[in-house]
């Protein structure tokens, strides 16, 4: 269901984008038709937006007293979301992320998905790790990956976003759900075995090589030195914490062992002395003392403890254990956080979830999952089965694209006001106001010309505004244009002929009722979790997108957009582009 236009067509559509007021007339050609006149000049518009002034160097994130504190002295506690697109998705995306979350979150802290690993859905050239090499006895890394996961890192450092990143994924016990690779393939790897059956003889949390061989890994990733910033990311304060892993968990039931994560949490901590370790077992049980590893919560290398909660289905996932799972945890002085929760039934849910937060003094807590506008226009949308999908700010009540959560603009609008009431502060009174959208031209076979366009963070909707070819003075075309659709599907169909016509698209509207199913978890009888992520299928593009505009020998006109807040104030405008 992802589709985008390909590069090429990209390239030849931003061909035809110009930027106002600064390339001389005669310079502007349309398709070698006939010379063009410059746009007049653009109008003033609102100048401050979600891109940040300087941020503050806040330091390293450290727990005291059950909550998280920044190098200044600040409060971090924090409600937001995972983002687990972050280390796989375009430069773009990864921009659009750190606005969104900067911008409209207390305290920006995300979670990313962990290192990918060559195996059933991942190629060696999506993989962090690729294979085990016998002649220098450790791991063959993907320098590509790790240069995205460098511009990930450098970017979150720019909008004072801080990442936790869960190193490695659980084996969830089939390869049916083996989205991202994950320590079987290490093992499967390291042995040279030839089936996932293999594996089974080796015992991860146990085996002395294995761990060995994960300390290497984790040896790579703290001692590489950003390729964008230069920061060694053992010394990078950016990462509020070192997960040991994502849903570790052993033998179903169980936490991984408590020796297993304080001799993993030992080697974080002799290479990032500074940063917090967090435990990322999840031992989806239904008792809070046989969920959290003794040996873990005795020992002072590991620093935070989590539990993700899905509802209530299985009972294990039931977030009303919040209460009782945070309090045992701080009765060891340790620093309670929710590693993703959400899928809850209604926003009555969402609000008890957060007052259950806070009462309960856990330092912070990211729903399950957010994604950004698309670098192909529209935004990533991820199904999570049963009605359920990910979300995006500022979030649509109706929503028009199936792809789009019934829930998405509540979950959104709450978990933005819980993230100050954690920090016991006034929500902002305004929405952030959008920067500006990036828009070309393109031609979509039904509807002829039209514009599309990279969406700004926080945008609820978008003007278009539009000068035929030779007028002096800009005209507001269209004033309530939405993208809340699929990648490549952002779409504003223009008349060339015409340009200076008003336009009111019309949209259509799906129920806002979230289906009355519980969400189920696919994995529940090898062991249980959520079902994951699929990696992004971008080279499936509707072909009618992919011709380039015709000639019609129409007028030609400027157009630009801008986006519009969700209280009603517009952000600076786009660039321009012409079309004919
Ligand atoms: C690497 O060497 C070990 C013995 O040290 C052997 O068991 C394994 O099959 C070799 N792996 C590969 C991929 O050749
Ligand atoms: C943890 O303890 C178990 C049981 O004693 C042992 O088999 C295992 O090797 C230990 N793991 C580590 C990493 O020390
Ligand atoms: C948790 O309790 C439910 C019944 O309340 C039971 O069906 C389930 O098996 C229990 N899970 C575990 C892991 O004990
Ligand atoms: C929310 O969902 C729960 C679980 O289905 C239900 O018990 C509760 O009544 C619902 N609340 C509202 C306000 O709909
Ligand atoms: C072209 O855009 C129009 C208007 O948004 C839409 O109705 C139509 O389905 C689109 N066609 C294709 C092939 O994408």
């Amino acid at each position: 269901m992802q589709s985008h236009i390909p590069c090429f067509l990209l390239a030849l559509l931003f061909a035809v984008g110009v930027t106002a007021l600064v390339i001389p007339a005669s310079n502007i050609v349309a398709h070698g038709v006939r010379a063009a006149v410059a746009p007049p000049a653009v109008p003033a518009s609102n100048p401050s937006t979600v891109e940040p002034g300087p941020v503050p160097n806040y330091g390293f994130i450290h727990p005291s007293g059950g909550h998280l504190y920044d190098g200044l002295g600040n409060l971090w506690d924090f409600a937001t979301f995972n983002s687990p697109h972050l280390l796989t998705c375009e430069p773009f995306e990864v921009d659009d992320t750190m606005r969104t979350l900067a911008a409209g979150f207390a305290r920006p802290v995300t979670r990313t998905y962990v290192l990918q690993v060559t195996s059933i859905n991942i190629d060696a050239s999506d993989a962090h790790i690729v294979s085990w090499d016998n002649t220098t006895m450790d791991w063959v890394y993907n320098e590509a990956m790790f240069q995205q996961m460098d511009y990930v890192l450098a970017t979150a450092a720019k909008y004072g976003v801080k990442v936790v990143h869960p190193i490695i994924n659980q084996d969830y016990g089939s390869q049916d759900s083996n989205y991202a690779g994950n320590w079987a393939d290490l093992i499967r790897m390291r042995y040279g075995f030839a089936t996932y059956e293999d594996t089974y003889a080796v015992n991860w949390f146990a085996d002395p090589v294995m761990l060995d061989s994960f300390k290497l890994i984790i040896t790579y990733l703290l001692n590489r030195v950003n390729t964008v910033n230069g920061v060694r990311y053992g010394d990078d304060p950016t990462f509020l914490a070192h997960e040991t892993g994502n849903e570790m968990n052993y033998l179903g039931y169980l936490p991984a062992p408590g020796n297993w994560t304080v001799a993993v949490a030992a080697h974080i901590k002799s290479l990032a002395p500074n940063t917090m370790v967090l435990d990322g077992s999840l031992a989806r049980n239904n008792y809070t003392d046989e969920s959290f590893a003794l040996e873990a919560l005795q020992s002072p290398l590991v620093d935070l403890f989590s539990y993700h909660y899905y509802r209530d289905n299985p009972p294990a996932y039931d977030y009303r254990r919040i209460n009782a799972d945070s309090a045992y945890v701080q009765s060891f002085g340790k620093t309670y956080v929710v590693g993703e929760h959400g899928f809850y039934a209604n926003y009555s849910e969402y609000e008890d979830f957060y007052q259950r937060q806070k009462e309960s003094n856990t330092a912070g807590a990211m729903v399950w999952s957010i994604r950004p506008h698309s670098a192909e226009g529209g935004f990533i949308t991820h199904g999570e089965g049963d009605g359920i999908f990910s979300y995006h700010a500022p979030g649509w009540s109706p929503q028009q694209t199936a792809d789009f959560d019934p829930l998405e603009l509540g979950i959104i609008h709450i978990t933005r006001r819980a993230s100050y009431t954690m920090l016991d502060e006034p929500t902002p009174a305004q929405f952030p106001i959008p920067n500006a959208p990036e828009v070309w031209v393109a031609n979509n076979g039904t509807s002829g010309t039209g514009l599309s366009w990279r969406g700004g963070a926080w945008a609820q909707h978008y003007e278009v505004w539009s000068v035929q070819l030779g007028h002096l003075y800009w005209v507001k075309i269209a004033t309530y244009v939405l993208d809340d659709v699929d990648a490549g599907d952002a779409y504003f169909t223009i008349d060339a002929s015409a340009p200076e016509q008003t336009i009111t698209p019309t949209y259509p509207t799906l129920p806002t009722n979230a289906p009355n199913i519980a969400w189920s978890d696919p994995k529940l009888p090898q062991t249980t979790g959520h079902p994951g992520w699929l990696p992004f299928k971008r080279e499936e593009a509707p072909a009618a997108r992919d011709a380039p505009q015709p000639d019609l020998n129409w007028k030609s006109a400027f157009y630009m957009m801008r986006g519009v807040s969700v209280d009603g104030i517009a952000g600076p405008f786009s660039n321009v582009v012409i079309a004919y």
